[in-house]
């Protein structure tokens, strides 16, 4: 990043806020993305080392332009990766490409009309009935119990139970492919330290050779799974798709598949028990389920910032932006601008426009398990209602943030079940 550019941007680049601005999830990060909002919609945050945008609009520019702004950087490592950690990762085979959420262009089109055509609507709709099954099991093991810790003992485990039914994943490698996403969650999204990146290097190491095996075993031993459908229709054309991208898509959804969802389900319950008469609401007219779920998505996202790079000169919000700048989309604040949300801090499950939230995109990258996540964040809901219409939120219970600026994902979520 070079001074000139940011110089260039017209207002002063340092201005006070980016000097003191973080955009790690804090306390009080609400406050200061509606304060900047107002009076300084993009600025340059010093301690990130990227671009800021807080308006809605300039958010939803930015998610359609294709021309000035490239997605390859979604998924960079937060802090760039050493080169002890890198030759880990080569010395171990890790070939993992950029695709799906961060490429771009016909590449990136091509990539995802295969991959949709085994995550779509039709495949999603298919696990609603499984769906409800895990979601009574885990709240079975609540029965009869005063309290729980409902990250650990639901929300953690059952989007991984439910995407693992798509991908063919054996419930015993649950635990281990749950471990190396948390991991690959720290590499990607959060600053990491030398010892850090070097042991996610070597689990990074893993879980790829894992997911090159699995789908190397499909092509011997097909299935009815996410592999074995795509193999099926790569019919070894590397036009279609190549086996190494395949196997990046799989270990791609093998993450995003679960840990957003996690992250979405306990915010949602978090925001209905804090709103206390929202939760009621809906455990009366649990019709009023599906408008919580957006709302849940709009007011309190799994995904705060997601980022984008300037690949033309761009002017956004009143910054002049040159090729190579570094931009973090706030997703958390435009799902709070005013200028779209009236009102937009209070949590209400009655809001009309909740939907118009940019939690999971917009635009050609628009998440593709998006319908997947709302349905399970919906049964969760309709479930949890009724059979837990008592709970309550432990309201002194401490609750730590993952130190990220990608998710608004807490460590906990202690409740009281009668
Ligand atoms: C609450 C849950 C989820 C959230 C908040 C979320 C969020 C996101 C976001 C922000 C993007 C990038 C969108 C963009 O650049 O415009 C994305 C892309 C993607 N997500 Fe999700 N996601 C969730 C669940 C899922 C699930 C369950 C799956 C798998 C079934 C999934 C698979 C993907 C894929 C494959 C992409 C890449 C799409 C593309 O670039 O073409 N996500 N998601």
């Amino acid at each position: 990043m070079n001074e000139h550019t940011k110089a260039s941007a017209g207002g002063c680049p340092f201005s006070g806020r980016g000097a003191t601005f973080s955009a790690l999830y804090h306390e009080g990060l609400w406050d200061e993305l509606a304060e900047a909002r107002q009076e300084e919609p993009v600025f340059f945050s010093q301690s990130d080392d990227y671009w800021i945008v807080t308006r809605y609009d300039d958010v939803m520019s930015i998610l359609h332009d294709h021309e000035h702004f490239s997605a390859e950087n979604t998924s960079d490592s937060a802090t760039p990766m050493h080169a002890d950690a890198l030759k880990i990762m080569k010395d171990g085979g890790f070939t993992a490409e950029k695709v799906q959420s961060n490429c771009d262009g016909e590449r990136h089109q091509r990539i995802r009309d295969v991959s949709s055509k085994v995550l779509n609507l039709r495949a999603f709709a298919a696990l609603e009935p499984k769906i409800r099954e895990f979601v009574n099991e885990a709240l079975d093991r609540l029965e009869g119990r005063d309290t729980a810790e409902l990250l650990s003992e639901v929300t953690y485990e059952l989007p991984a139970r439910v995407i693992f039914q798509l991908l063919g994943i054996p419930e015993e490698d649950m635990e281990q492919v749950k471990a190396w996403s948390g991991t690959r969650t720290t590499m990607n999204f959060s600053p990491s330290t030398y010892d850090q990146q070097i042991a996610g290097a070597k689990d990074m190491v893993d879980y790829w050779q894992y997911c090159v095996n699995h789908v190397k075993e499909r092509i011997d031993n097909p299935r009815d799974d996410l592999a074995s459908k795509l193999l099926e229709i790569r019919g070894g054309d590397d036009n279609v798709i190549t086996l190494n991208e395949l196997i990046t898509v799989f270990y791609g959804v093998a993450f995003a598949g679960h840990e957003t969802t996690t992250t979405q389900m306990t915010n949602a319950l978090r925001a209905l028990l804090t709103y206390r008469d929202q939760w009621e609401a809906i455990c009366a007219d649990p019709k009023l389920i599906p408008q919580a779920v957006e709302e849940a998505f709009r007011y309190c996202g799994a995904v705060i910032g997601w980022r984008r790079r300037a690949i033309q000169p761009v002017e956004i919000g009143g910054v002049m932006l040159q090729p190579g700048e570094p931009v973090i989309m706030s997703f958390g604040s435009a799902n709070r601008d005013e200028a779209q949300f009236p009102d937009p801090h209070t949590f209400d499950v009655t809001r009309k426009n909740a939907r118009k939230h940019v939690t999971m995109g917009n635009g050609k990258h628009v998440c593709l398990g998006a319908p997947l996540a709302r349905l399970e964040v919906k049964i969760l809901l309709e479930e949890i209602t009724r059979r837990f219409p008592g709970l309550r939120l432990i309201e002194d219970a401490p609750v730590s943030h993952v130190k990220t600026f990608v998710f608004n994902a807490s460590e906990s979520l202690h409740v009281r079940l009668r």
